[in-house]
């Protein structure tokens, strides 16, 4: 199943970020999360993030996962700030010929 969570702007509720993922049997996988230009460095996609862990954790699966390119340093940064941790490499798989990192964060059971 594949689902979306948004973050709004208060005073208009504008759809300022979002992150797309999708639940499957032993995991959750995030497929995207993107924040506005103008609303980065707030807190934003960590909270995104973060409320989608407590969701993974309630329907009990053991992990998030995701991939990210290894020239998105802000994203990267991002993920090691949750705790996620790298575990495999795909080379050259993005257009621009960067590699893709694997990186999960494990639930404790
Ligand atoms: C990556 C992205 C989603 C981060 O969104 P954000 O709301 O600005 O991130 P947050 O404010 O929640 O940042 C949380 C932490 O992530 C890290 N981080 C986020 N942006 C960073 C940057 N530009 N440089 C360094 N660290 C960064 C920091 O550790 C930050 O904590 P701090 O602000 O207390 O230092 C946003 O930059 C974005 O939309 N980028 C374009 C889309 C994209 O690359 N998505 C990821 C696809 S895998």
């Amino acid at each position: 199943m594949t689902d979306v969570l948004v973050t709004t702007e208060p005073s208009t509720d504008a759809i300022i970020g979002y992150l797309v993922y999708r639940v499957l049997p032993d995991f959750v996988e995030i497929l995207d999360v993107r924040i506005h230009p103008a609303h980065r460095r707030l807190g934003c996609a960590l909270a995104l993030i973060q409320h989608l862990i407590s969701k993974a954790q309630s329907i009990e699966r053991e992990a998030l996962c995701l991939e990210v390119s290894t020239s998105n340093s802000p994203a990267q940064a991002l993920y090691r700030q949750l705790g996620f941790a790298t575990v495999g490499r795909r080379k050259s798989y993005y257009p621009d010929g960067s590699d893709a990192l694997l990186m999960d964060l494990k639930f404790s059971p």
